[in-house]
């Protein structure tokens, strides 16, 4: 595709800016100003820097035709089924981005005194208490900026509740657990002890007790955990770690397996980060902006970071009176944009309709995983929850990889499922197909992964330099990862 450098043509233009029918004003003393470029509004010359800016000269419809192009090139969430597993990558209602963008949330300045922001403090708060209610978890806060941004702030959290007694300085991680479990817990100051997932892909008990010992701080759960499996051992787990004074931390980046049914504050976790931007809306990826909070248990609140917000004789206010707290994790609030459509999402859907997402994100997950578990490799063989992890192993004797088949499921129409993750699957396909899709789109994929396994055996190399419908083909993503070229479109 052409960059829109090569489609300008001297004098072209998409938009004709009318001359201004009055003298030029100065912006400073409001004076008449001769000097002033009719095409600058009211900025004097002698503020105006030449930048020597190159820009492209098209026309309205060159313009818009370029950028439609070049939008339809991309696979999102809005134009296809984006399996991607552990990303839960969801259709997420167009009217949170409404509600994000009223006037009375984006005109706001985060230093406004409180009696002027009464209503998104209020919006604050009830987003909190829903989250409480949700999870079972005690008080939270809003500002960490992402999942792993979350775990951090949790684990400053645990070191904090340590330190005041007896400092601990080693998280055990199983080795199923999100790489942001371990890099976190690096980043907060400790030393990971990995534990080795048992035979059907959970935690096992005694494995566990043999690790506990008085310098560990805790462990670091996702549960459902990144094969899908939901840890049939949870509260003789919880035991396990508070008996030998750890405290137990709640990956809930993949909440929407359980929501409504069952809370991780009930399970026995102390700690937990949720991440708004899968779960509760805000399509996830691409670079933020995302919402990772927090949640604790009663015994860790004064830890928190500030402000907090409460609610008292009337008026919501920020509450800085948390004795322990860790500090601040960032700049004023969190992503207040991202919280909107959280809060949205919630009371649109309800304690009832949260419960159903669930339900639905479970089902869909089970009836592919019935349906292609007899063609591709199901390694652990147990009822998934939200998602569940295939192998390849068995193409390898055509030469073909996992990698293959993602990048001919792009021919089909769909966004590849996560490749090699969990790192404890060999050829691994995460598949996440997420509560948002109809049957007829999960009957569609499925005819696709049933097809791909056919074309792996009769024409490998078909799959080997797929994808063969799009503008690039097979990019070299690790170079593209560490030596970006960035250039304009
Ligand atoms: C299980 C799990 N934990 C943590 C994270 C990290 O979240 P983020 O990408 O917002 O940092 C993810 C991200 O997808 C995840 O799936």
């Amino acid at each position: 595709m052409e960059l829109i450098f090569e489609i300008s043509k001297k004098g072209r233009r998409a938009l004709e800016i009318p001359k201004p029918d009055v003298p030029g004003r100065s912006y400073r003393d409001n004076t008449e100003d001769a000097t002033v470029n009719p095409l600058s509004g009211s900025i004097p010359s002698k503020y105006l820097r030449n930048t020597g800016l190159m820009l492209p000269e098209v026309s309205e419809p060159d313009l818009v035709r370029h950028y439609t192009a070049l939008s339809d090139s991309n696979h999102g969430v809005d134009s296809g089924f984006y399996p991607l597993g552990s990303c839960t990558m969801k259709y997420n209602p167009k009217i949170n981005e409404d509600m994000a963008a009223l006037e009375g949330f984006t005109g706001v300045h985060p230093l406004q005194p409180e009696e002027t922001v009464q209503g998104c403090l209020e919006l604050m708060y009830k987003l909190e208490k829903s989250l409480s209610a949700i999870t079972g978890m005690s008080r939270f806060t809003l500002q960490p900026a992402a999942g792993a941004h979350g775990e951090m702030t949790g684990l400053m959290i645990i070191k904090a509740y340590h330190d005041k007694t007896h400092p601990r300085r080693k998280i055990i991680v199983p080795d199923s657990a999100h790489g942001t479990n371990p890099a976190s817990a690096a980043a907060a100051g400790f030393e990971t002890v990995e534990l080795k997932s048992s035979e059907d892909g959970g935690i096992d008990p005694d494995a566990l007790r043999a690790l506990m010992d008085e310098n560990i701080a805790g462990l670091m759960l996702t549960n459902p955990n990144t094969l899908g499996l939901f840890e049939k051992n949870i509260r003789e787990i919880a035991d396990i770690v508070h008996d030998a004074g750890g405290l137990l931390y709640y990956d809930g980046a993949n909440a929407n397996a359980i929501m409504g049914i069952s809370r991780p504050g009930d399970m026995g976790f102390d700690v937990l980060h949720l991440n708004l931007h899968k779960t509760f809306s805000t399509p996830h990826g691409g670079g933020g902006p995302g919402s990772g909070p927090v949640g604790v248990a009663a015994r860790l609140e004064p830890f928190l970071p500030v402000p907090a917000v409460k609610y008292e004789n009337g008026r919501y206010s920020f509450d800085y009176d948390l004795p322990d707290s860790i500090g601040k994790v960032r700049s004023f609030y969190g992503n207040y944009g991202v919280a909107v459509k959280a809060y949205t999402y919630i009371i649109r859907l309800g304690f009832e309709g949260l419960k159903q997402a669930s339900v639905n994100a479970v089902l869909n997950a089970r009836y592919l995983m019935q349906k292609l578990a007899g063609v591709y490799e199901l390694p652990y063989k147990r009822s998934c929850m939200h998602e569940f992890v295939l192998s390849c192993t068995f193409m390898k004797k055509y030469g073909v990889s996992a990698m293959d088949v993602a990048k001919r499921l792009i021919d089909f129409g769909f966004h590849p499922p996560t490749v090699y993750f969990p790192l404890i699957v060999k050829e691994a396909l995460m598949i996440e197909p997420t509560e948002t899709e109809s049957k007829e789109t999960l009957d569609r994929f499925i005819n696709a992964m049933l097809t791909i396994a056919e074309e792996a055996e009769k024409d490998p190399e078909l799959l080997k330099n797929a994808p063969h419908t799009t503008p690039v083909t097979r990019p070299d993503d690790v170079a593209a990862a560490r030596k970006p070229v960035l250039r304009y479109i």
